[in-house]
């Protein structure tokens, strides 16, 4: 039997990293299978009062996530503990909002051009290129695959108006399809 959509892209993504840890071709698989299929349905959960981390998969080379974005929901400004990470889109609109590192000295963060992503469009990011902070687009939902390479257990998130710096343990809030226990 063949594999499902979404391990086929796991199994695929794994033998490239295995070859090519910058994953150049990456962005494009997550474009192919964002646009083509809908099998990432079993990993999605929304909450109200949160954006949802949910890992369909991780092993030493990347851990690759669903995130459910809900009208309003938005995350911390971040860095990605100097990994890459892409972003592909599944459904609804995403919105990326880069903002430069704060200087030394601190002080609010000088924040870059917005963009929207719909079906099949991936964002990359790393820390040399800076700061994000992921949405939905206004008033919409979204659901978006993340890749990140390698994967990300802490961040550090930024205070938009002072530059202040907190570490944060990402968790997730469901593997494999399973609830995590809360
Ligand atoms: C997250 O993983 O919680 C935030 C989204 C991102 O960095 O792409």
């Amino acid at each position: 039997m063949n594999p499902a959509p979404i391990d086929a892209l796991v199994q695929a993504l794994l033998a490239e990293f295995q070859e090519d840890p910058r994953g150049r071709r990456a962005a494009q698989r997550l474009s192919a299978y964002a646009e083509a299929h809908e099998d990432w349905k079993r990993f999605a959960h929304f909450k109200p009062d949160t954006y949802t981390r949910n890992l369909v998969a991780r092993n030493e080379h990347f851990e690759m996530l669903v995130l459910c974005w809900s009208p309003g929901q938005a995350s911390p400004i971040h860095d990605h503990a100097g990994q890459h990470c892409w972003m592909g889109i599944l459904d609804g609109v995403v919105e990326e909002t880069q903002f430069e590192f704060p200087a030394e000295t601190g002080g609010p963060l000088r924040e870059r051009a917005t963009r929207s992503f719909s079906r099949g469009k991936v964002a990359y990011i790393h820390d040399d290129i800076g700061l994000h902070r992921v949405r939905p687009g206004p008033g919409s939902f979204g659901v978006s695959l993340h890749l990140y390479s390698k994967p990300i257990d802490t961040c550090r998130v930024f205070d938009p108006a002072t530059g202040a710096v907190l570490e944060k343990t990402l968790l997730y809030h469901s593997v494999a399809g399973v609830l995590a226990a809360r």
